[in-house]
């Protein structure tokens, strides 16, 4: 029996539980939701080769350092021009993007790239090609290329037409057929291509998963990381201040955590404008002087550190008349953005050395000296300040997180709350299959039953390019031309959408395998139940303290699948999909059958 006291509320559900975590693992940065289509456009990503760029019509490639184009980006990509190189003959450089260029129908993109040459000629050819070089998809020229690097990069309008195909194996050159480029030298650098953005943002994200990650109303985006934040040296942290203001003035970094080159493209005012753009709130993550590799940095040499992150919040919040408030403007953003938490590093249990405390301290005093009203999360226990949240992470086996169902029911109500800042389910690749999205329902029922102690929730990781999955499972997938979402996203999106403001105390007896949340907003009343079990499962519920009745028609959203293993993927993204129909029978008293492997949102209206 499960009995529901709808007219005692337990808690309000926390108005900021559901958010997002991202970091830039598995691709999820660069080539993935960061819309550049390129891949090195800034020649920084190695120093011994230029990699993802080859030759085209005989050329002969090199990073040449002797040719910056500033001093972020301090080489260039030197292409030698064989001596046949003219009418008929072209000579150049391609670039195979990330696992591809991708290419549609009546498409519009941006190219921009800085060129120069031994000496002036043109016109230089940008094309969106087929591989083999056999298909122009859309071109457009630079009518002639100077022998010093412009002040600006040359912007392009690349249009596919009607009869391109859709495909994601296209790559980008850069070539001439001039005469008189024969036996020349040409320099190339950032060399960028962007499709259509959300919001038509220059420098701005994928279209298709930003709508994915809209449709699930977020109430905030942690970022930058996860071990994205620390790097494995402080050499290769998230240092904000090399992600700022010009694309093509940003050196971009190793990401030495998950294994690839980051342009910082996206940098902080990207992240900001993206958290804006959801019309969510950030919770930034400040580098609090430790590394995963273990560096720590304690004393006088953590001040800079802590002057950085007190340097970001002015960057984020302040007016265009402070000093990084006016970088803001200037980078295009005068209206300081709403800012409520900061997240002290990432995951500073690890750190042996028992440095977190002195460090956590450090950074709280400062910032709360100066920004009083900010919420302070510490990532691991601290007992010198106390912080206003504490960052727990839980990586468990669908069993497990099953169980786990009742974690916070029987805590100590007074203590620190809760920011659940990672968590998932695992069992999947790259993304979770229905077991694990029944871990993470009933995970997450617990959490919002319990939302007066854990504040706010988020699955990590977010995404995964299915050609570089480094993290197993994960939301959201996806390759350079579609992408799709896991049963765990929508789990996540019935719970977090189909919830009330009230949590309502209900107590399940003698029902195995089953977890489950109530709320209601006034009239309406949401019974969410994941029956984890194999067999249907057949539960009496009765509704207490009613006022007057119940409509006998409600609605039941089921998400279900034929296995524990069932799940999506790229080619079969609509495998397990939510349902919602009509049911008739409901009452103060009722029976509702939840189907084996299932998660139930009934939604009551009471009379
Ligand atoms: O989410 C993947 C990683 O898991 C994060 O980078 C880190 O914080 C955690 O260990």
């Amino acid at each position: 029996l499960l009995s529901v006291d709808v007219s005692t509320p337990a808690h309000a559900v926390s108005p900021i539980l559901p958010g997002l975590m991202f970091e830039d693992i598995n691709h999820s940065g660069e080539g993935g939701i960061y819309a550049e289509l390129v891949q090195n456009r800034s020649m920084m990503a190695s120093d011994t080769a230029p990699v993802h760029w080859s030759a085209v019509g005989g050329s002969t490639l090199s990073l040449d350092t002797s040719t910056p184009l500033n001093e972020a980006l301090n080489r260039s990509l030197k292409v030698a021009l064989p001596s046949g190189t003219g009418a008929g003959s072209r000579a150049g450089v391609s670039n195979d993007g990330f696992w591809g260029i991708p290419v549609r129908p009546r498409t519009t993109y941006t190219a921009r790239l800085f060129a120069k040459a031994s000496r002036r000629l043109g016109p230089l050819t940008v094309s969106i090609e087929s591989a083999d070089g056999g298909t122009v998809y859309a071109s457009a020229r630079v009518s002639f290329v100077g022998t010093t690097f412009p002040d600006r990069p040359y912007e392009l309008t690349l249009r596919t037409g009607a009869g391109a195909p859709v495909t994601g194996n296209a790559v980008l050159t850069v070539t001439t057929s001039d005469p008189k480029a024969a036996g020349e030298t040409l320099w190339l650098q950032h060399v960028s291509l962007f499709p259509p953005t959300h919001k038509n943002r220059p420098n701005g994200l994928r279209v298709d998963l930003m709508d994915k990650l809209i449709a699930l109303k977020p109430k905030f985006l942690r970022f930058p990381g996860g071990n994205f934040l620390e790097g494995n040296t402080i050499a290769t942290r998230f240092n904000w201040k090399n992600t700022i203001g010009p694309v093509w003035e940003r050196p971009g970094h190793m990401d030495d955590a998950w294994g690839y080159w980051s342009t910082d493209g996206l940098g902080l005012l990207e992240y900001l404008e993206w958290v804006e753009d959801m019309k969510a709130q950030p919770v930034l993550a400040v580098f609090a002087g430790y590394t995963l590799r273990g560096d720590h940095v304690t004393g006088d040499a953590l001040q800079p550190f802590v002057q950085d992150a007190l340097d970001e919040i002015e960057y984020v919040t302040g007016p265009v008349t402070s000093t990084w408030g006016a970088k803001r403007a200037a980078d295009g953003h005068p209206k300081p953005f709403p800012l409520e938490f900061v997240e002290i590093g990432n995951e500073d249990w690890f750190d042996g050395s028992g440095s977190y405390d002195a460090r956590f301290t450090a950074f709280y005093d400062a910032i709360k000296a100066k920004y009083p009203h900010l919420k302070l999360i510490a990532t691991t226990t601290v007992t010198s300040r106390t912080p206003d949240l504490i960052d727990e992470h839980y990586y468990l086996a669908p069993s497990a997180a099953q169980a786990a169902t009742h974690k916070y029911d029987n805590r100590d109500r007074s203590s620190t709350k809760v920011f659940v800042g990672e968590w998932a389910a695992q069992e999947g690749r790259p993304t979770p299959d229905l077991n694990a999205a029944l871990g993470d329902a009933s995970w997450l029922a617990g959490l919002i039953r319990n939302s007066d102690q854990v504040l706010m929730e988020c699955y990590a990781p977010l995404f995964s390019n299915v050609n570089n999955n480094v993290w197993a499972t994960n939301l959201i997938a996806y390759d350079n031309l579609t992408s799709y979402v896991s049963p765990s996203y929508w789990a996540q999106q019935m719970l977090t959408s189909k919830l009330g403001e009230l949590v309502l105390p209900a107590t399940a007896r003698a029902l195995p395998s089953l977890a489950t949340v109530v709320t209601r907003t006034g009239k309406h009343v949401y019974l969410a139940a994941v029956n984890y079990g194999t067999a249907k499962l057949a539960v009496p519920i009765e509704l207490r303290g009613l006022a007057r009745g119940v409509k006998k028609s409600a609605t039941a959203t089921v998400l279900t699948g034929p296995s524990g293993t069932a799940t999506n993927t790229l080619t079969e993204p609509m495998t397990l999909v939510p349902r919602t129909t009509g049911v008739t029978g409901a009452g103060g008293t009722f029976t509702t059958t939840l189907p084996p492997l299932s998660v139930t949102v009934l939604e009551l209206t009471l009379t």
